[in-house]
Protein backbone atom coordinates (compact mmCIF):
# COMPACT_ATOMS: atom_id res chain seq x y z
CA UNK A 1 0.00 0.00 0.00
CA UNK A 2 1.83 3.76 -1.40
CA UNK A 3 1.28 6.09 1.71
CA UNK A 4 3.05 9.85 0.93
CA UNK A 5 5.42 11.58 2.52
CA UNK A 6 2.91 12.66 4.56
CA UNK A 7 0.58 9.93 5.29
CA UNK A 8 4.10 7.91 5.96
CA UNK A 9 4.80 11.02 8.80
CA UNK A 10 1.64 10.87 10.52
CA UNK A 11 2.12 6.83 10.77
CA UNK A 12 6.03 7.60 12.08
CA UNK A 13 4.27 9.88 14.83
CA UNK A 14 5.88 13.12 13.27
CA UNK A 15 2.14 14.36 14.10
CA UNK A 16 1.58 13.00 17.62
CA UNK A 17 0.44 9.70 19.21
CA UNK A 18 -3.29 9.99 18.35
CA UNK A 19 -2.56 10.96 15.00
CA UNK A 20 -0.11 7.74 14.52
CA UNK A 21 -2.20 5.72 16.23
CA UNK A 22 -5.49 6.34 13.90
CA UNK A 23 -2.72 6.17 10.82
CA UNK A 24 -2.23 2.80 12.24
CA UNK A 25 -6.08 1.80 12.27
CA UNK A 26 -6.71 2.88 8.98
CA UNK A 27 -3.22 1.48 7.37
CA UNK A 28 -4.23 -1.95 8.85
CA UNK A 29 -7.64 -1.88 7.52
CA UNK A 30 -6.37 -0.71 3.89
CA UNK A 31 -4.00 -4.05 4.58
CA UNK A 32 -6.80 -6.31 5.21
CA UNK A 33 -8.82 -4.84 1.93
CA UNK A 34 -6.11 -4.62 -0.37
CA UNK A 35 -6.43 -0.74 -0.59
CA UNK A 36 -3.78 0.67 -3.18
CA UNK A 37 -3.01 3.83 -0.93
CA UNK A 38 -5.25 6.47 1.28
CA UNK A 39 -7.69 8.89 -0.08
CA UNK A 40 -8.74 12.02 1.33
CA UNK A 41 -12.09 12.33 2.81
CA UNK A 42 -14.26 15.94 2.69
CA UNK A 43 -16.20 14.87 5.94
CA UNK A 44 -16.92 12.00 8.70
CA UNK A 45 -19.59 10.82 10.46
CA UNK A 46 -18.88 8.74 13.53
CA UNK A 47 -21.48 6.02 14.83
CA UNK A 48 -21.15 4.72 18.20
CA UNK A 49 -22.24 7.43 19.90
CA UNK A 50 -24.42 6.26 22.23
CA UNK A 51 -23.49 5.29 26.18
CA UNK A 52 -25.72 2.02 25.80
CA UNK A 53 -23.73 1.08 22.35
CA UNK A 54 -20.29 1.48 23.63
CA UNK A 55 -20.24 1.18 27.37
CA UNK A 56 -17.53 1.87 29.85
CA UNK A 57 -14.82 0.53 27.60
CA UNK A 58 -16.10 2.83 24.54
CA UNK A 59 -16.01 5.88 26.86
CA UNK A 60 -12.98 4.76 27.99
CA UNK A 61 -11.03 4.24 24.29
CA UNK A 62 -12.52 8.00 23.76
CA UNK A 63 -11.25 9.82 26.93
CA UNK A 64 -8.29 8.21 26.51
CA UNK A 65 -8.11 9.78 22.63
CA UNK A 66 -8.95 13.23 23.45
CA UNK A 67 -6.33 13.14 26.57
CA UNK A 68 -3.97 12.24 23.71
CA UNK A 69 -4.82 15.80 21.56
CA UNK A 70 -6.56 14.20 19.06
CA UNK A 71 -8.26 16.72 17.28
CA UNK A 72 -10.00 16.02 13.77
CA UNK A 73 -9.22 17.45 10.34
CA UNK A 74 -12.29 18.01 8.28
CA UNK A 75 -16.26 18.06 9.12
CA UNK A 76 -17.42 15.80 11.33
CA UNK A 77 -20.50 14.86 13.02
CA UNK A 78 -22.01 12.67 15.30
CA UNK A 79 -24.65 9.58 14.77
CA UNK A 80 -27.33 10.08 17.12
CA UNK A 81 -26.56 9.19 21.41
CA UNK A 82 -28.58 7.78 23.81
CA UNK A 83 -30.57 10.79 25.19
CA UNK A 84 -31.75 14.46 24.06
CA UNK A 85 -29.45 16.46 25.65
CA UNK A 86 -31.62 18.90 26.74
CA UNK A 87 -34.79 17.02 27.42
CA UNK A 88 -33.90 13.47 28.64
CA UNK A 89 -35.59 14.27 31.68
CA UNK A 90 -38.84 14.81 29.81
CA UNK A 91 -37.84 11.36 27.64
CA UNK A 92 -37.23 9.61 31.20
CA UNK A 93 -33.69 8.59 30.96
CA UNK A 94 -32.08 7.72 33.72
CA UNK A 95 -29.31 10.30 35.39
CA UNK A 96 -26.60 7.91 35.77
CA UNK A 97 -27.02 7.47 32.47
CA UNK A 98 -27.03 10.89 31.25
CA UNK A 99 -23.83 11.45 33.07
CA UNK A 100 -22.07 8.63 31.32
CA UNK A 101 -23.56 9.72 27.70
CA UNK A 102 -22.79 13.74 28.72
CA UNK A 103 -19.35 12.10 29.48
CA UNK A 104 -19.09 10.89 25.94
CA UNK A 105 -20.68 13.65 24.45
CA UNK A 106 -17.09 15.75 25.96
CA UNK A 107 -14.79 13.59 25.26
CA UNK A 108 -15.70 14.08 21.33
CA UNK A 109 -16.63 18.06 21.64
CA UNK A 110 -12.77 18.34 22.64
CA UNK A 111 -11.66 16.56 19.60
CA UNK A 112 -13.51 19.60 17.24
CA UNK A 113 -16.43 17.61 16.21
CA UNK A 114 -19.43 19.17 15.41
CA UNK A 115 -22.12 18.15 18.60
CA UNK A 116 -25.32 17.86 16.06
CA UNK A 117 -26.22 14.20 16.37
CA UNK A 118 -27.71 12.57 13.49
CA UNK A 119 -28.37 10.09 11.22
CA UNK A 120 -29.30 12.51 8.59
CA UNK A 121 -26.94 14.72 7.83
CA UNK A 122 -27.90 15.63 4.26
CA UNK A 123 -30.90 17.20 5.78
CA UNK A 124 -28.94 19.65 7.52
CA UNK A 125 -27.01 20.93 4.71
CA UNK A 126 -24.36 17.98 4.80
CA UNK A 127 -24.61 16.91 1.68
CA UNK A 128 -21.16 15.78 -0.85
CA UNK A 129 -21.86 15.52 -4.63
CA UNK A 130 -21.81 12.62 -7.13
CA UNK A 131 -18.33 11.10 -7.05
CA UNK A 132 -16.86 12.82 -3.62
CA UNK A 133 -15.03 11.05 -0.72
CA UNK A 134 -16.44 10.66 2.65
CA UNK A 135 -15.75 8.71 5.67
CA UNK A 136 -19.39 7.97 6.97
CA UNK A 137 -20.26 5.40 9.74
CA UNK A 138 -23.72 4.92 10.50
CA UNK A 139 -25.69 2.50 8.11
CA UNK A 140 -28.84 4.40 6.67
CA UNK A 141 -26.68 7.79 6.04
CA UNK A 142 -23.99 5.61 4.14
CA UNK A 143 -26.79 3.93 1.90
CA UNK A 144 -28.26 7.62 1.48
CA UNK A 145 -24.94 9.12 0.40
CA UNK A 146 -23.93 5.90 -1.96
CA UNK A 147 -26.67 5.97 -3.58
CA UNK A 148 -29.15 8.97 -3.47
CA UNK A 149 -26.05 11.15 -3.44
CA UNK A 150 -23.39 9.06 -5.03
CA UNK A 151 -21.00 9.93 -2.78
CA UNK A 152 -18.76 7.58 -1.98
CA UNK A 153 -17.94 5.44 1.78
CA UNK A 154 -17.89 2.36 3.11
CA UNK A 155 -19.57 1.66 6.27
CA UNK A 156 -17.26 2.75 8.42
CA UNK A 157 -17.05 1.47 11.79
CA UNK A 158 -16.83 4.15 14.99
CA UNK A 159 -12.72 4.02 15.29
CA UNK A 160 -12.08 3.96 11.81
CA UNK A 161 -14.30 6.97 10.91
CA UNK A 162 -12.83 8.70 13.67
CA UNK A 163 -9.38 7.69 12.19
CA UNK A 164 -10.44 8.89 9.01
CA UNK A 165 -11.67 11.99 10.69
CA UNK A 166 -8.33 12.64 12.38
CA UNK A 167 -6.08 11.98 9.59
CA UNK A 168 -8.25 13.61 6.41
CA UNK A 169 -7.64 9.94 4.56
CA UNK A 170 -9.42 6.70 3.83
CA UNK A 171 -8.00 3.30 2.79
CA UNK A 172 -8.79 3.17 -0.94
CA UNK A 173 -11.34 0.18 -1.59
CA UNK A 174 -14.87 -1.23 -1.60
CA UNK A 175 -17.40 1.31 -1.87
CA UNK A 176 -14.86 4.27 -3.27
CA UNK A 177 -13.81 2.15 -6.48
CA UNK A 178 -15.88 2.27 -9.74
CA UNK A 179 -15.72 -1.68 -9.76
CA UNK A 180 -17.64 -2.16 -6.51
CA UNK A 181 -20.42 0.27 -7.19
CA UNK A 182 -22.68 -1.94 -9.89
CA UNK A 183 -25.38 -3.99 -9.05
CA UNK A 184 -25.64 -7.43 -9.01
CA UNK A 185 -29.53 -7.81 -8.25
CA UNK A 186 -32.39 -6.48 -10.21
CA UNK A 187 -36.15 -5.81 -8.57
CA UNK A 188 -38.97 -4.97 -10.25
CA UNK A 189 -41.44 -3.16 -8.52
CA UNK A 190 -44.89 -3.67 -9.04
CA UNK A 191 -46.39 -3.10 -5.85
CA UNK A 192 -47.86 0.36 -5.33
CA UNK A 193 -46.04 2.07 -3.18
CA UNK A 194 -47.23 5.01 -1.18
CA UNK A 195 -45.43 5.81 1.73
CA UNK A 196 -42.47 5.71 3.93
CA UNK A 197 -43.83 2.60 5.99
CA UNK A 198 -44.15 0.83 2.29
CA UNK A 199 -40.69 1.81 1.12
CA UNK A 200 -39.50 0.51 4.49
CA UNK A 201 -40.93 -3.23 4.22
CA UNK A 202 -39.91 -3.11 0.50
CA UNK A 203 -36.43 -2.35 2.24
CA UNK A 204 -36.51 -5.51 4.75
CA UNK A 205 -37.44 -7.40 2.66
CA UNK A 206 -35.11 -6.76 -0.34
CA UNK A 207 -32.26 -6.42 2.26
CA UNK A 208 -32.21 -9.85 2.90
CA UNK A 209 -32.60 -11.40 -0.80
CA UNK A 210 -29.56 -8.89 -1.50
CA UNK A 211 -27.35 -10.66 0.87
CA UNK A 212 -23.99 -9.00 -0.46
CA UNK A 213 -25.10 -7.50 -3.73
CA UNK A 214 -25.69 -4.52 -4.34
CA UNK A 215 -29.48 -4.06 -4.90
CA UNK A 216 -31.19 -2.58 -7.96
CA UNK A 217 -34.81 -1.20 -8.48
CA UNK A 218 -36.91 -0.53 -11.57
CA UNK A 219 -40.61 0.36 -11.72
CA UNK A 220 -40.05 3.00 -9.22
CA UNK A 221 -41.82 6.44 -10.77
CA UNK A 222 -39.92 9.29 -9.99
CA UNK A 223 -42.84 11.52 -8.90
CA UNK A 224 -43.96 8.77 -6.42
CA UNK A 225 -40.56 8.22 -4.48
CA UNK A 226 -39.19 11.40 -2.37
CA UNK A 227 -36.15 11.94 -0.53
CA UNK A 228 -38.04 10.53 2.84
CA UNK A 229 -39.27 7.28 0.91
CA UNK A 230 -35.69 6.60 -0.44
CA UNK A 231 -34.59 7.10 2.98
CA UNK A 232 -36.87 4.69 4.62
CA UNK A 233 -35.89 2.11 1.65
CA UNK A 234 -31.82 2.32 2.33
CA UNK A 235 -32.20 2.73 5.96
CA UNK A 236 -34.54 -0.86 5.97
CA UNK A 237 -31.65 -2.11 3.24
CA UNK A 238 -29.18 -1.52 5.68
CA UNK A 239 -31.05 -3.34 8.78
CA UNK A 240 -32.22 -6.55 7.05
CA UNK A 241 -29.16 -6.99 5.04
CA UNK A 242 -25.80 -5.13 5.02
CA UNK A 243 -27.08 -3.11 2.01
CA UNK A 244 -24.88 0.09 1.87
CA UNK A 245 -25.25 0.98 -1.57
CA UNK A 246 -28.53 0.62 -4.11
CA UNK A 247 -29.48 2.14 -7.38
CA UNK A 248 -33.52 3.04 -8.94
CA UNK A 249 -33.44 3.30 -12.62
CA UNK A 250 -34.39 7.07 -13.41
CA UNK A 251 -34.20 8.34 -9.98
CA UNK A 252 -30.14 7.54 -8.50
CA UNK A 253 -27.31 9.44 -9.98
CA UNK A 254 -26.00 6.13 -10.82
CA UNK A 255 -27.65 3.34 -12.72
CA UNK A 256 -25.31 0.65 -13.15
CA UNK A 257 -26.40 -3.37 -13.32
CA UNK A 258 -23.78 -6.15 -13.61
CA UNK A 259 -23.81 -8.69 -16.53
CA UNK A 260 -25.97 -11.80 -15.42
CA UNK A 261 -27.47 -9.92 -12.70
CA UNK A 262 -30.20 -11.74 -11.06
CA UNK A 263 -33.89 -10.27 -11.88
CA UNK A 264 -36.50 -10.90 -9.38
CA UNK A 265 -40.23 -8.77 -9.07
CA UNK A 266 -41.59 -7.40 -6.29
CA UNK A 267 -45.44 -7.89 -6.02
CA UNK A 268 -48.65 -6.35 -3.84
CA UNK A 269 -48.76 -9.83 -1.54
CA UNK A 270 -45.11 -9.19 -1.13
CA UNK A 271 -45.93 -5.54 0.16
CA UNK A 272 -48.49 -7.40 2.44
CA UNK A 273 -46.51 -10.17 3.43
CA UNK A 274 -42.95 -7.72 4.50
CA UNK A 275 -45.28 -5.07 6.39
CA UNK A 276 -47.32 -7.87 8.29
CA UNK A 277 -43.81 -10.00 9.24
CA UNK A 278 -42.67 -6.24 10.46
CA UNK A 279 -45.48 -6.56 13.10
CA UNK A 280 -44.82 -8.53 16.36
CA UNK A 281 -47.48 -6.75 18.71
CA UNK A 282 -51.71 -6.67 17.98
CA UNK A 283 -51.61 -4.96 21.83
CA UNK A 284 -51.46 -1.10 21.57
CA UNK A 285 -47.69 0.51 21.70
CA UNK A 286 -47.00 2.30 25.13
CA UNK A 287 -44.69 4.55 22.69
CA UNK A 288 -45.02 5.75 19.22
CA UNK A 289 -41.70 6.56 17.60
CA UNK A 290 -41.63 8.32 14.41
CA UNK A 291 -37.96 9.31 12.94
CA UNK A 292 -36.35 6.43 11.70
CA UNK A 293 -34.02 7.70 10.30
CA UNK A 294 -33.83 11.50 11.89
CA UNK A 295 -37.36 13.06 10.56
CA UNK A 296 -37.18 15.66 7.61
CA UNK A 297 -39.11 18.59 8.49
CA UNK A 298 -41.86 17.42 6.02
CA UNK A 299 -42.18 14.41 7.87
CA UNK A 300 -42.61 16.24 11.22
CA UNK A 301 -45.16 19.03 9.15
CA UNK A 302 -46.98 15.61 8.72
CA UNK A 303 -46.99 14.50 12.44
CA UNK A 304 -48.22 17.83 13.62
CA UNK A 305 -51.28 18.27 10.74
CA UNK A 306 -52.22 14.91 12.29
CA UNK A 307 -52.39 15.34 16.00
CA UNK A 308 -53.46 18.94 15.34
CA UNK A 309 -55.91 19.50 17.98
CA UNK A 310 -56.02 16.35 19.24
CA UNK A 311 -54.20 14.18 21.97
CA UNK A 312 -52.16 11.25 21.34
CA UNK A 313 -53.26 8.48 23.55
CA UNK A 314 -49.93 6.88 24.13
CA UNK A 315 -46.14 8.65 24.21
CA UNK A 316 -45.45 10.24 20.79
CA UNK A 317 -41.53 10.88 19.77
CA UNK A 318 -40.45 12.49 16.69
CA UNK A 319 -36.87 11.98 16.34
CA UNK A 320 -34.82 14.20 14.31
CA UNK A 321 -31.92 16.39 13.91
CA UNK A 322 -31.42 19.19 16.49
CA UNK A 323 -31.14 21.92 13.27
CA UNK A 324 -34.21 20.08 12.08
CA UNK A 325 -35.97 20.56 15.58
CA UNK A 326 -35.39 24.12 15.35
CA UNK A 327 -36.82 24.67 12.29
CA UNK A 328 -39.85 22.91 13.57
CA UNK A 329 -39.90 25.18 16.23
CA UNK A 330 -39.90 28.38 14.56
CA UNK A 331 -42.51 26.74 12.37
CA UNK A 332 -45.13 25.80 15.65
CA UNK A 333 -44.87 21.89 14.23
CA UNK A 334 -43.24 21.48 17.64
CA UNK A 335 -45.69 23.38 20.04
CA UNK A 336 -48.52 21.39 17.65
CA UNK A 337 -46.92 18.10 18.73
CA UNK A 338 -46.49 19.06 22.68
CA UNK A 339 -49.72 20.20 22.97
CA UNK A 340 -51.03 17.00 21.60
CA UNK A 341 -48.54 14.89 24.22
CA UNK A 342 -46.06 14.54 21.97
CA UNK A 343 -42.40 15.51 21.74
CA UNK A 344 -39.87 16.68 19.38
CA UNK A 345 -36.92 14.79 20.60
CA UNK A 346 -33.33 15.83 18.87
CA UNK A 347 -29.84 13.71 19.12
CA UNK A 348 -30.80 11.08 20.11
CA UNK A 349 -34.02 7.97 18.70
CA UNK A 350 -35.64 4.83 19.33
CA UNK A 351 -32.76 2.29 18.67
CA UNK A 352 -30.08 3.65 20.54
CA UNK A 353 -31.64 5.29 24.15
CA UNK A 354 -31.95 3.07 26.64
CA UNK A 355 -35.41 2.09 26.00
CA UNK A 356 -35.83 -1.04 27.82
CA UNK A 357 -34.42 0.55 31.08
CA UNK A 358 -36.99 3.23 30.62
CA UNK A 359 -39.56 0.79 31.26
CA UNK A 360 -41.33 0.40 27.22
CA UNK A 361 -42.00 -3.30 26.22
CA UNK A 362 -44.33 -2.34 23.07
CA UNK A 363 -43.55 0.18 20.73
CA UNK A 364 -44.86 1.53 17.13
CA UNK A 365 -42.98 2.75 14.19
CA UNK A 366 -43.29 3.51 10.36
CA UNK A 367 -39.65 2.38 9.79
CA UNK A 368 -38.66 -0.99 8.78
CA UNK A 369 -35.28 -0.67 10.05
CA UNK A 370 -36.78 0.71 13.62
CA UNK A 371 -39.06 -2.36 13.18
CA UNK A 372 -36.15 -4.66 12.64
CA UNK A 373 -34.03 -2.91 15.73
CA UNK A 374 -36.42 -1.94 18.09
CA UNK A 375 -37.17 -5.93 18.31
CA UNK A 376 -33.55 -7.33 18.17
CA UNK A 377 -31.68 -4.76 19.93
CA UNK A 378 -34.10 -3.36 22.13
CA UNK A 379 -36.46 -6.27 22.68
CA UNK A 380 -39.58 -4.35 21.94
CA UNK A 381 -42.98 -6.18 20.48
CA UNK A 382 -43.49 -4.05 17.19
CA UNK A 383 -46.56 -2.16 15.82
CA UNK A 384 -46.23 -1.38 12.32
CA UNK A 385 -47.44 1.05 9.97
CA UNK A 386 -48.27 4.45 8.51
CA UNK A 387 -47.66 7.49 10.02
CA UNK A 388 -51.79 7.84 10.55
CA UNK A 389 -52.09 4.15 11.23
CA UNK A 390 -49.89 4.21 14.24
CA UNK A 391 -50.91 7.54 15.55
CA UNK A 392 -54.76 6.27 16.02
CA UNK A 393 -53.32 2.95 17.58
FE1 LIG B 1 -31.00 6.81 12.75
FE2 LIG B 1 -31.49 5.60 15.02
FE3 LIG B 1 -32.77 4.86 12.87
S1 LIG B 1 -29.52 6.18 14.26
S2 LIG B 1 -31.37 5.25 11.22
S3 LIG B 1 -32.92 6.86 13.86
S4 LIG B 1 -31.87 3.51 14.36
Amino acid sequence: MELTSIQQSMLNGEHGEAVQQSMEILVALGKIYGADGMVPVSSAQIAGVSYKTIGEAGLEYLSDLAKKGAKVKIPTFLNPAGMDREQWQKMGVPADFAKRQMAVLDAFASMGISMSCTCTPYYIGIRPKVGEHVAWAESSAVSFCNSVLGARTNREGGPSALAAAICGFTPNYGFHLDEKRACGLVIDVRAPLKTNADFGALGAWAGQLAKHRNPAFSGIRKTAANEDMLKALGAAMAASGSVALFNVEGITPEYKVVDGAEKVTFAADDLLASRRSLTSSDTPPQLIAIGCPHASIDEIKEVAEKVKGKRVAHQLWVCTAKETKEKADALGYTSTIEAAGGLVVADTCMVVCPLKEMGFTTTACNSGKAAKYLASLQGQKVVYGDVEDILCK
